[in-house]
């Protein structure tokens, strides 16, 4: 069996202190908002794997048979000796279709918010891959990234799922922008972005008949309701998918729409929040992409696309990327054409 090893950068009220000041944020706010990570504790998690496996939500195989078939492709592309995967869940089952294509692949570097999930996934994987080494970060990537520089390179860094589409568009610049300024020329990025389509198809993937996705939506009440103390009823809410067409957003947002003028305790915050009738708490965004919007994006943030993989259908894209050099800020050219420098 080979070694595994877990580090955790975030200290152990970290999660808890982030929490908190989202939900004194997003509560106080107008309109109300919540990020969308507070979704996915153990339960959360749970819902989320039974919504990966309802027919109307297409993105996880669509994703997993696009990767599958690419896979060899995108390992000759990167020659990776180190796979990064950022949000690895618990369960990494497409990471075995990388695992199983990269055939100088040294260490596999797993980064989650959670630490059970990274032990879980991390663990059945030292014993499939008895010559892999697995070394876990417990890490909220949204934030801060720690990528061991220790590891050996090139490194393949995947980010799956289109968890992007999570991110607001100007989150989304950050992050990729502070992903890049930790990579190498010889590094290869791979995203999973989830693509425009029919309204209707869209909508089926985020208001299931089975209610799974408003059992995962209102779940995030009961988080609240356990770590802050709070009276939230679930069942005052109704889970509500809408998608925004404008084409500077392009998303799905799920939203809890309050059933009736009500007012909840947030003792741990000494807070009370008042909902009107039919006011809606927006607890996620789920943003699709088009191959040119990617394109620009990786490209703000100093990565070239070098291949978008989609499916037959153009329904789900795997963007591969590669840094492109890093903007300086004093070059020649830039010296010679400013104002003040000019003859
Ligand atoms: C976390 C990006 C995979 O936005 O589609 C599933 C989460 N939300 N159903 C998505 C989610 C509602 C999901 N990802």
């Amino acid at each position: 069996m080979s070694p595994f090893r877990l580090t955790r950068t975030l200290p152990g009220d970290a999660m808890d202190a982030a929490l908190r000041a989202d939900v004194r944020q997003g509560l106080t706010g107008m309109p109300k908002t919540l990020p969308p990570k507070w979704l996915y504790d153990a339960h959360g998690s749970e819902l989320f794997e039974k919504i990966t496996r309802l027919p109307e939500y297409y993105p996880s195989r669509e994703e997993g048979e696009l990767l599958r078939s690419v896979a060899g492709a995108i390992a000759v592309v990167s020659g990776a000796q180190t796979l990064v995967e950022l949000g690895s869940g618990a369960y990494s089952d497409k990471t075995r279709y990388l695992l199983g294509a990269l055939p100088g692949l040294h260490t596999y570097v797993p980064v989650d918010v959670s630490a059970s999930a990274l032990r879980q996934a991390g663990q059945a994987l030292t014993v499939e891959y008895p010559d892999l080494n697995v070394h876990a970060f417990t890490a909220d990537f949204t934030s801060d990234l720690p990528l061991p520089d220790t590891t050996p390179g090139p490194r393949l860094v995947v980010f799956l799922g289109s968890t992007i589409g999570n991110l607001l568009p100007a989150e989304r610049a950050t992050f990729l922008t502070s992903l890049r300024s930790q990579l190498s020329e010889d590094d290869t990025l791979l995203l999973g972005t989830d693509l425009v389509k029919d309204e209707a198809d869209l909508i089926a993937a985020y208001d299931d008949p089975a209610g799974v996705t408003a059992a995962f939506n209102k779940n995030v009440l009961s988080v609240i309701n356990r770590e802050l103390g709070a009276d939230f009823d679930p069942d005052a809410f109704d889970h509500i998918a809408l998608w925004d067409p404008d084409p500077e957003r392009e998303w799905i947002e799920m939203r809890l729409r309050s059933r009736a003028e009500q007012t909840v305790k947030i003792p741990a915050l000494d807070l009370t929040v008042d909902f009107t009738g039919g006011e809606d708490l927006r607890t996620e965004i789920s943003a699709k992409f088009r191959e040119d919007g990617v394109r620009r994006e990786l490209a703000a943030a100093g990565f070239e696309l070098r291949h978008f993989f989609t499916t037959e259908a153009h329904t789900y894209g795997l963007a591969l990327a590669a840094p492109t050099a890093l903007p300086r800020r004093h070059t020649w050219s830039a010296l010679l054409q400013s104002p003040s420098v000019r003859p």
